[in-house]
């Protein structure tokens, strides 16, 4: 049976897109119930009402802190009986109820734990993969935990940085593993393959 996959975005949404069309091409067993983004202007809206998705803002300067903000977001996704929580570009700290730990993942653009945490996301990590000189990067898959970037890895691959790349030429590579990726990770959720001990992610 197919899971219940609610989404959490804050801009474009091509990670939104890559999920629907895995979806809508039968190669990922999951129903994206609703769409929720911390910013009315967010494109990643405008690809879920396409799609007849429930589209939701609950934007972050309304609440008086991150706290309340992840409380109004947890009561919006247990209206949907949200089996997963997919981060995609979701640009906010979120506190994690008990109820959805190890229920909440996310992708980034780099290989954790380099070039991750407070400040480092979208084109923020490329333009620090390459200042630094670092000959791979990647995409990495992970459980969400209270932390920036931290929690249980389910799925990691590197590619490589080449001597000419600018950060939008690494952005692209980096983007066409995060595609392959996240619906693999959500998949092997969707099959009940994936097993946490000790933060050690098994695959079964
Ligand atoms: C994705 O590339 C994702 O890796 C990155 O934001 C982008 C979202 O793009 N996430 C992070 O940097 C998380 N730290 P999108 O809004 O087009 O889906």
């Amino acid at each position: 049976m197919a899971i219940r996959l609610a989404v959490l975005l804050s801009g474009s949404g091509t990670t939104l897109q890559n999920i629907i069309d895995h979806i809508e091409h039968g190669k990922l067993d999951a129903e994206v119930v609703c769409v929720i983004s911390s910013r009315s202007n967010a494109y990643g809206l405008e690809r879920a009402r396409k799609h007849s998705i429930p589209a939701i803002t609950l934007p972050f300067k309304q609440f008086p802190d991150s706290s309340a903000f992840s409380w109004a977001i947890w009561d919006e996704v247990r209206k949907y009986n949200t089996d997963l929580v997919a981060l995609a570009g979701f640009m906010s700290l979120l506190e994690v109820p008990p109820e959805f730990a190890n229920r909440i993942m996310n992708v980034h653009p780099a290989l954790i734990p380099a070039f991750c945490g407070k400040g480092m996301y979208g084109h923020h990590v490329h333009e620090a993969v390459l200042a630094y000189g670092a000959k791979v990067s990647g995409a990495t898959v992970h459980f969400v935990d209270e932390h920036y970037d931290h929690g249980p890895i389910i799925l990691q691959e590197a590619v490589p940085v080449l001597p000419d790349d600018t950060p939008d030429s690494l952005a692209e590579r980096v983007q066409a593993k995060e595609r392959e990726l996240y619906p693999r990770a959500i998949q092997l959720y969707a099959e009940g393959r994936l097993r946490i001990e000790n933060r050690i992610v098994k695959i079964i």
